[in-house]
Order: C-alpha cells, then structure tokens, then sequence
C-alpha cells in the first residue's frame, strides 16, 4: 500500500481509486484522467483562485444571477423545502439560495467527508436556526436520503456548471439519479454555462496568468506527490480547446518533450507532442439544456440568464410521468 508522510509525521494512505483511475487513465488511448481527481487542497486553492480571474466569467456571472432571482425563484419553489445540494456547497452561492427561500433543512452531498464538516460547519454558523445535516456519499449514485427530510418536499441545488464536466450520457445519469433520489414533485436549481464564442471560451480557460494551467499542472504534482510518481512536471504543458462539434472545452497536458517516468513503480513513457485529456466542460445553448433537462427527468420550469446570456440557471420540476400522445 502506498503511504505518504505528512509534515509532522502522520501517516495517510493514497486514494486506492485515485491509483486505479490514475493508472488505467496512463495505459488506455487517448490517456485521460477523471476530472474529480483535480481537486486536493491545492487543486481547490487553485480553482478557488480561478474563480476570480477576469477571464473566468462562470462563477461571477452565475452569482449574479442568483442574486437577481430571490423572490422569483421563492415564490417558484414555496417555503419550507429541504435543500439537497450535489457537492459540499459554497461560501457565496449556498447562503444566496438559502437566505432567499426559508427552506426547513439543508442537506450537502459530498463524497469528501474533510469538506463535508467544513462547509457545514460554516453554514451551522451563518444559519444557526437552520437544521444542517452533511451526508457522506457519492452523489452519482442512487441514494437514500436522511430520514428527517423523508416527508419535506425537496430542492436540489447543482449549481456552477459542475453538469458540465460530464459527458450527455453521464450527465442523463447524474440527472435521473437525482430524480430518483429527491422523488417525484422534487425541484431542481441547477446551472449551465452557455455556448459562446471561441474567443471568449478559451480565455476562460487559459487565463494570462497562469493559473489554470496550474490547476491542470498540480494533477501531476499530485501523482507525483500521493502516487510515489516521478513525471517531469516541467515536460508539460496546459492547453485548452474548444471542441466545436461535442460543444465542449477540453483541458489537456501535453509532453514538449519526450519523458520517461514511473508512476507506483510502473514505467510509461510519452513522445513529445502526447497529450493527457483532463477535464471536458460542457456548454449548453438554451434547447440543448431543456432537452438535457427533460431527458433526465426534470422538466423545465423557469430560466434565468445574465444580459450577455453568458450563463443560465434551471428551474426544473420531477413531474409524473405522463404518458405520450
Ligand atoms: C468546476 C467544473 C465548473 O468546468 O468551468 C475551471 C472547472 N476547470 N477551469 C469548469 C474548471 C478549469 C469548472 N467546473
């Protein structure tokens, strides 16, 4: 078993799914690594600091949106729903919905229990009246929910676009796991970036600064770090593309040069020019999202855009299933 000392000692233990992933993404063809595994505490800081970069323009214009829409969307919703939210939350989005509809629980799904407690405990802090309850699990399964909120009418919250690093098919699945899981009569927030201009989408993940080619680059600092790895991280590069026919950027990490290395003692080597695909983010025009929506389950209620039409967020409803004419 891989173990890894942290600074004073202690002893943890790598991710058994993160070498599996991390491995079989190295041996098949195109190689491609899952998404999920960018986010240790420096992939958070990282993508944190993303957030705020004058390229990046998700996160700022979806917060507006949610700040714009309150009384709309709680006279959409009603009072007294449990809010589920799919991944552990965050500090701005999260207290926006919140304070808007006086919902009677908040429940966040987070399959990192560190998160997890972290994010509940400032939002216990924030809303002290407000029943909290974290619950460890991986929201893409099926789940059964708290038995606490098994009577309350539900809201999933699925905010930042976060669909959209999967692919339709996975998307479909998250989306009718969630019905499955929230039941019929459930409501869904959810936001999707749009589709744009090249010149504005690569930007956005490619800043000037740098710093989105950091966050693509510490996926190798991690498996060089928690997977006894031993990849030159300075024979790689960050790109960005925008695929025009699957509507969705793509992050990649390419070799400028030819490398050999090992990673938990297995050899691979990449010839110069040999990418590793990281990340897709998905884009959505406004038919695209509705037939995403409604092929998951959820019908489209209501929908909320900027000015520019940048970024939407997704009233949906789980309705009875009616059948076709
Ligand atoms: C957190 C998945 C929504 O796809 O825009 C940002 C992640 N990657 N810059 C996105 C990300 C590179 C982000 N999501």
């Amino acid at each position: 078993m891989l173990k890894q000392e942290i600074e004073d000692g202690t002893v943890s233990f790598a991710d058994p799914a993160f070498r599996a992933d991390v491995l079989a993404g190295f041996e098949r063809r195109p190689r491609a690594i899952p998404a999920r595994w960018f986010y240790d505490r420096r992939g958070s800081e990282l993508f944190e600091a993303i957030t705020g970069l004058p390229e990046y323009y998700p996160t700022r214009t979806e917060t507006a949106i949610l700040s714009a829409i309150g009384a709309d969307l709680a006279a959409r919703v009603g009072e007294g729903r449990a809010v589920v939210e799919f991944g552990s939350g965050s500090s701005t989005k999260t207290p926006l919905l919140l304070e808007a509809i006086a919902p009677s629980a908040y429940v966040p799904i987070d399959i990192s229990g560190d998160f997890l407690r972290e994010s509940s405990r400032v939002l216990s802090a924030r809303f002290p009246d407000l029943l909290v309850l974290p619950f460890e699990a991986d929201f893409m399964r099926l789940m059964t929910l708290p038995r606490t909120i098994a009577d309350a009418p539900k809201l999933g919250f699925f905010p930042g676009s976060t669909i959209g690093n999967m692919t339709p098919l996975a998307a479909v699945d998250l989306l009718r796991a969630m019905r499955a899981s929230l039941g019929e009569g459930a409501m869904l927030v959810i936001g999707m970036d749009r589709i744009k201009a090249p010149d504005i989408l690569v930007p956005a993940y490619d800043d000037a600064a740098g710093v989105t080619a950091a966050f693509n680059l510490n996926l190798l600092e991690r498996i060089d770090r928690e997977l006894d790895g031993t990849i030159p991280v300075d024979a790689f590069r960050h790109r960005a593309i925008w695929n025009d026919d699957r509507a969705r950027i793509e992050m990649h990490l390419e070799a400028t040069r030819d490398a050999e290395f090992t990673i938990d003692g297995r050899p691979f080597a990449m010839a110069a020019g040999e990418t590793i695909h990281t990340e897709n983010s998905h884009k959505y025009g406004a038919r695209d999202a509705r037939i995403l929506l409604r092929s998951g389950g959820w019908t489209p209620i209501a929908e909320w855009t900027d000015p520019e039409d940048r970024f939407a967020i997704y009233l949906a409803e789980a309705q009875a299933e009616r059948p076709a004419p």
